[in-house]
C-alpha cells in the first residue's frame, strides 16, 4: 500500500464519535451494548451527556429536541427546577429508611385530589411492577387466577401482561377465529397463555362474546384505553361498554394501565373514557423523572394490601418503594402538572397533530399522526388504524421507520424508535413547527426516494 493511499484513507475517515466510543466500551461489558431494547436503534443511540429543559445535551456536545423524554416519563423535561430543588432537599436528608415518611402520604394525597377513584395508593419502583400489583390484587379479592388482556397493548414485562404483545399475522387468530394467546418471551410457561384470554381492540361484538364465554374465570380485565401499541386510537366505546357489561355481570374487576396515559387528563386518563377502575395503575410523570410505579384504587378495593390485620391477602412492597427521592420529585412534577398546565400541553399536541396532518396532506404523503394529548405516534400507509393490527408496521414501512427515525435525529429531534414521542412543559410553538417541519421533511424524502 503506498504511503499516498494510506493518507488519503485517512483523510477520508471521520473521527470517532464520543458516542461511537462509548458503544464499543459498553459492548463490552453489557449484552448488545445498551440497557435497555427498546431505545436502542442502530448504528447506535447517542450518549446523553446531560438534559436542560426540553433538551438533550449528547457526549459530543450536540443540542438534541427531546421528544422521547424517556418514555414519555417526563412531562417537564429535564432539570426542572422545582423538581432540582426538591431532590436537593430531599437527598440531604437520606435517600432510604425502613420507616414511612411524610412525603409517600403528600404524593398519595396529591393522586387523591386529582381523581377519588385514586382514593388510595401504594407506590412501588415501576410500572410493571404496578401492573403485577393490580393483578394479585384483584386474583386475591376474586379468588380467580386467569387475567384479560387486549392485543397487542403493552402493559410492562410481567408475564401475563406481555401475552400477544407482538403476535404476528401467521399466529393472529385461534381456530375459533378469537385473537391467540401468544407467548412474547422464549420459556414463557404454557399455562400463563392458558390464563391469558386476548381480546380485540376495536370488534366489540367478538369481544362481547368471548368475555361472555370467559367471564366467570377471570380474576380481572386490564386495558389502556389510548394504547400505544394499540396505534394511539381511543378504543371505541362499544368495546369500553362490553367490558363494563362483564365486569358487572361476572364480578371482573376493572384495570385501567394509565402508567403512559395519565398525563391526559388531571384526573388521569379513566374519567376521560367514563371508566371506574378498581384499580389504576400509575408510573412515568408520577415519579417526576425517578424510577416509580404505583396502584391505586378505592379503599374497599386496595384493602386486599391492607397489612393491619396480619398477613394481608396479597403483600405488597418492596426495598426502595416509596423512596423519599422519587416522592418528593413526583410531587413537584404532580404539583406544577396543573389543570392549566394539562390543558396547555393538550392543546400543543392537538396543535402538533394538525400541522402535521395537514402538511402531509398538502404534500400528497400517505402518512398520518394519531394520538391525544401530548402524545403522539405517526403511522405510515393510507389505512385506517383502529387497532394492533392495522397500526403493525407492514414490512416496507418497518424498514422505513427506521430511516424516518433517523432523519428527524439528524434534523436534531430525538422521537422512540418507532416514530412516537410526548411534549414536555418546557416547549412551546417553536418546538412544534420544528418537530413538524422535520417529519414532514423526513417522510417526503423517504417517499420519494
Ligand atoms: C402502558 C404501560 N404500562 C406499563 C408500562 C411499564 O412501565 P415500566 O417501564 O415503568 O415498567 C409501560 C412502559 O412503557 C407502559 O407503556
Amino acid at each position: 500500500m503506498s504511503s499516498s493511499t494510506l493518507r488519503n484513507n485517512t483523510e477520508m475517515e471521520a473521527p470517532m464519535t464520543r458516542s461511537a466510543a462509548a458503544f464499543l466500551r459498553e459492548q463490552r461489558v453489557v449484552p448488545g451494548g445498551s440497557m435497555r431494547h427498546a431505545s436502542w436503534f442502530p448504528p447506535h443511540p447517542p450518549y446523553a451527556a446531560r438534559g436542560e429543559g426540553c433538551w438533550i445535551v449528547d457526549l459530543d456536545n450536540r443540542r438534541i429536541l427531546d421528544c422521547a423524554n424517556n418514555f414519555f416519563s417526563l412531562v417537564h423535561g429535564h432539570a426542572f427546577p422545582p423538581i432540582v430543588a426538591a431532590l436537593t432537599d430531599a437527598i440531604a436528608n437520606g435517600t432510604a429508611f425502613g420507616l414511612p415518611m411524610e412525603g409517600e402520604i403528600a404524593l398519595a394525597e396529591a393522586l387523591a385530589a386529582r381523581n377519588p377513584r385514586l382514593a388510595q395508593t401504594r407506590f412501588c419502583n415501576s410500572g410493571t411492577e404496578a401492573v403485577m400489583a393490580a393483578i394479585k390484587g384483584a386474583r386475591g379479592t376474586t379468588g380467580r387466577h386467569r387475567i384479560a388482556k387486549f392485543e397487542g397493548c403493552y402493559h410492562g414485562s410481567y408475564d401475563h401482561a406481555e401475552v400477544s404483545l407482538e403476535s404476528k399475522p401467521e399466529e393472529w387468530d385461534d381456530a375459533a377465529g378469537n385473537p391467540a394467546s401468544i407467548a412474547y418471551a422464549k420459556g414463557t410457561p404454557p399455562a400463563v397463555l392458558a390464563d391469558t384470554v386476548v381480546l380485540p381492540y376495536a370488534d366489540a361484538d367478538r369481544c362481547a362474546a368471548i368475555l361472555k364465554r370467559e367471564g366467570p374465570t377471570l380474576a380481572a380485565i386490564i386495558l389502556d384505553p389510548q394504547a400505544s401499541k394499540a396505534g394511539m386510537v381511543p378504543m371505541p366505546a362499544e368495546v369500553i361498554a362490553a367490558v363494563k357489561e362483564a365486569c358487572r355481570r361476572d364480578g371482573i374487576l376493572l384495570i385501567v394501565d394509565e402508567v403512559v396515559n395519565f398525563r391526559l387528563g388531571l384526573g388521569g386518563i379513566s374519567p376521560l373514557f367514563g371508566l371506574e377502575p378498581d384499580f389504576v395503575t400509575l408510573g412515568k410523570i408520577i415519579g417526576g423523572g425517578l424510577p416509580v410505579g404505583a396502584v391505586s384504587g378505592p379503599a374497599e378495593r386496595m384493602a386486599v394490601f391492607n397489612h393491619a390485620q396480619g398477613k394481608p391477602k396479597v403483600a405488597l412492597g418492596g426495598t426502595f418503594s416509596a423512596n423519599p427521592l422519587t416522592m418528593a420529585a413526583g410531587l413537584a412534577s404532580l404539583t406544577h402538572y396543573d389543570e392549566a398546565a394539562v390543558a396547555r400541553l393538550n392543546a400543543l399536541g392537538e396543535a402538533l397533530r394538525q400541522r402535521v396532518n395537514q402538511g402531509m396532506e398538502a404534500a400528497g404523503l400517505p402518512c398520518r399522526m394519531a394520538g391525544a394529548g401530548s402524545l403522539f405516534r405517526l403511522h405510515l400507509g393510507a389505512r385506517k388504524v383502529a387497532d394492533y393490527r392495522s397500526a403493525r408496521p407492514l414490512p416496507a414501512e418497518t424498514e422505513a421507520l427506521p430511516r424516518i427515525h433517523a432523519a428527524v435525529l439528524e434534523a436534531g429531534i430525538l422521537l422512540t424508535p418507532n416514530c412516537s414521542g410526548a411534549l414536555s412543559t418546557p416547549m412551546g410553538e417553536a418546538q412544534v413547527a420544528q418537530i413538524a417541519d422535520a417529519l414532514i421533511q423526513a417522510v417526503t424524502a423517504e417517499v420519494r426516494a
